[in-house]
Order: structure tokens, then C-alpha cells, then sequence
């Protein structure tokens, strides 16, 4: 035996150790040392990218926890808010990039999967779209609006939330200004656009209660409608504002291999889950009240008792399962926000409750939730 057949399987070792460090992981993303770190990304490297809603203060930079928070555990950003049309294109001639820009840019610098949200939603619409009246002109704005955004970050936003939230909960199209200006093919001009833009960017159509069966049909009605005339669309986003109990794990299981059998991809694009009483169960519930200091509503104001943070995570870990069981038709689970503190659900559907629908608690720290979720891979 010779040195070198001694040393050959050290050799051989040592070169596929190389390789592994040096090649990107399924969703073409960090090396070894990153990957070594254990973090949501890195625990689902395989089965499908982990993604964040972030807002202002984690783009400015100034909310630097976030920032650390996102860097370690995500590899897919959102924006919340900075790319909704009030926001993107509050006057006719004026776009706000700035933004949009610092958001691109982090989102590059950091390897991620970037996505943009959202192009065409009757909320959060600037007020002056509410103004154009005659089709060729709206057919004209729709199409300059997606071009010059889609177009302005080709190749950089990898996924477009194209449209958002257009259909009713019987499945029907939802009455807003484009439908009622342009009719029902505003879709498949929101759609066609964006395909011409940007070619390469995957096209989604994102929308609540996607697992209820009236909107789950209307929604692959949609999808059908467009690939029956030749439109490109990609992904149906499942928005995931979920509670402890509902949807079901049966429901979102059928719903995933449904949206599969359409054709398209399956994202879960905003997953949180409530833990507070819902005031549609009360009748007479006015949601515009402040309930901070109302006991039955607001039941958590100072910590959340262990026997309901064991209830969310071990919610959080059966919907994770499930997810990991499908990882073949999900692309991405993104969470909408980072941690309990800065949640959207702390005034809303009710202003000034205390709610903790997220893995990360008001100090930024890991939950049981999150430790339930990184077990599974364990
Ligand atoms: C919807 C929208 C999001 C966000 C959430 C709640 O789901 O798609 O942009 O506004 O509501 O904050």
C-alpha cells in the first residue's frame, strides 16, 4: 500500500466537504458555514423557502433585532407595505422608489428569495385611481403601473403578487374599481402584463380564506380561466391568517392538493395565527372599538399563559408537518412579520389588544412555537 491509497479516502472526504460548502443549497442559497448555523431556513433548506413580511424599520435598517432576526432565520423577504399602490404611486405622475429600492437591495446583498406585494388590490389604493371612469384609460394605468414597477426590478423580484384578494367568499369576482371600470378580463391584463415585464418572474394570485370550498373553487376557476387563455400564472399565495383551530389541517390538505391538480404552485404567503376570540362570534361586535382594557376580548394584555403558547405551538408544528408532507408542491411559507410586537393582528379586526400569532416574541426572542417548528426536523 502506497501513501497515497492511505491518504486517498481522507482526500476524497475532504473534497466532498469542498463541494458541500461550496454548492448552493436547493433554494440556491447559503454555503456550509451559514448553513451550520440552526435557523428556519437552514432546518427547511429542502423543502421550501422561509419567508418574513417586513416593514419600514427593518428596511431603513433603524429596527436592527428585526434585522438580525431576518438575516439569521429567513431567506425570502415581503414588503408590507412600501409596494402597495398608495404608497408606490400615490399621484398620477409620481412613483416612490426610494423605498422599494433599500427593499431590493437588502433583499440582494442578502441572497434572498425577494418577492414583490402587490400589484392590483382595492385596498390600500392611492385615491386617485378611484377617478378613472372609461376603460381605455384604466386598461392604459393598469398597464403603466405594472410595466414601470415589474419592469423597474426584472430579474430582481423573483415573485409578483399580481393580484390580490379579487374574489368574494362565494367564489364570485369581488365589485372593485378595475372590475367595475373594465370588466372581468382586468385579471388577465394584470396578469399578461406582468408576463410581458418580466418573463422570468413567478406570477401569483394571492387571496384569505383560501381553503374554504366556495373560494377554493373560485380561485381554480381563476387560474383555469387564465390558462385556458394562454396567461401566465404560476402560484395560488394562501395567505394564512389562521387561528388555533380553523382551517383544519384536513382543510388545508385538501385545498394544497386541489391548487396542485390546477396547475400551479402552492405558496403560503402570510401565516399567522391568532390566538385572541374572534369578534364576529359576538353579535353586535362594533371591530372598530378599543377593547384594551375589556377582559373577554383582549384576555392576554400582559403574557400569554403556558397552557395556550403549548397550543400554538403545537398548532404551528402540525401545520408545518403538513406543509414539509407537500414540500413537493410548496414553494415558500412566508410569515407576516417577524415577531408578536409589531403584528398587524394587535389592532386588528380590534384596535389595542395584545396578540401573539408569530414564532418571535415583543423581545424578539424565540418561542415555543419555534422551537415545536425546528424539532420536526430533528
Ligand atoms: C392582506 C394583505 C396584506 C396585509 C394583510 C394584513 O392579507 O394582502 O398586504 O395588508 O392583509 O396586514
Amino acid at each position: 500500500m502506497n501513501l497515497f491509497s492511505h491518504f486517498r479516502p481522507i482526500g476524497l472526504f475532504c473534497i466532498l466537504i469542498l463541494f458541500m460548502a461550496c454548492k448552493d443549497k436547493p433554494n440556491g442559497k447559503p454555503g456550509m458555514e451559514e448553513s451550520l448555523v440552526p435557523s428556519l431556513k437552514n432546518t427547511f433548506s429542502y423543502d421550501f423557502f422561509i419567508g418574513a413580511a417586513i416593514n419600514g424599520g427593518a428596511i431603513n435598517g433603524s429596527d436592527t433585532l428585526a434585522l438580525d432576526l431576518i438575516r439569521r432565520e429567513f431567506n425570502s423577504i415581503t414588503p408590507e407595505n412600501i409596494m402597495k399602490w398608495e404608497h408606490i404611486h400615490p399621484f398620477p405622475d409620481k412613483f416612490n422608489f426610494e423605498m422599494p429600492d433599500k427593499y431590493v437591495r437588502l433583499g440582494q446583498k442578502n441572497n434572498m428569495h425577494i418577492v414583490g406585494h402587490t400589484l392590483v388590490w382595492h385596498s390600500q389604493l392611492a385615491e386617485w385611481v378611484a377617478q378613472v371612469n372609461d376603460s381605455a384609460s384604466m386598461a392604459g394605468l393598469l398597464t403603466e403601473h405594472i410595466t414601470k414597477i415589474v419592469g423597474r426590478y426584472k430579474g430582481k423580484i423573483d415573485s409578483w403578487d399580481v393580484v390580490n384578494e379579487a374574489l368574494n367568499e362565494d367564489g364570485s369576482l369581488r365589485e372593485s374599481i378595475f372590475k367595475e371600470v373594465l370588466g372581468d378580463h382586468y385579471l388577465e391584463l394584470a396578469f399578461r402584463t406582468a408576463a410581458k415585464a418580466d418573463p422570468e418572474a413567478q406570477l401569483v394570485y394571492n387571496d384569505y380564506n383560501l381553503t374554504h370550498p366556495e373560494k377554493r373553487e373560485g380561485a381554480i376557476r381563476l387560474v383555469k380561466n387564465l390558462q385556458e387563455n394562454g396567461v401566465k400564472i404560476d402560484a395560488i399565495g394562501m395567505q394564512g391568517h389562521w387561528n388555533l383551530e380553523r382551517p383544519t389541517l384536513e382543510e388545508i390538505e385538501t385545498s394544497i392538493l386541489a391548487y396542485h391538480k390546477a396547475g400551479v404552485k402552492v405558496l403560503i404567503t402570510e401565516l399567522d395565527i391568532t390566538v385572541l376570540p374572534n369578534p364576529w362570534e359576538l353579535e353586535g361586535a362594533e371591530v372598530s372599538q378599543n377593547f384594551e382594557g375589556n377582559k373577554f376580548m383582549n384576555p392576554y394584555p400582559e403574557s400569554l399563559p403556558d397552557s395556550v403558547q403549548n397550543q400554538l405551538a403545537e398548532r404551528y408544528a402540525d401545520i408545518f408537518s403538513l406543509f414539509a408532507k407537500h414540500r413537493d408542491k410548496i414553494d415558500r411559507v412566508t410569515f407576516w412579520g417577524i415577531n408578536d410586537g409589531a403584528s398587524w393582528l394587535n389592532g386588528w379586526p380590534i384596535k389595542g389588544r395584545t396578540n401573539y400569532p408569530l414564532l418571535f416574541d415583543r423581545n424578539y426572542r424565540p418561542k415555543k412555537a419555534y422551537e415545536s417548528i425546528m424539532k420536526l426536523k430533528k
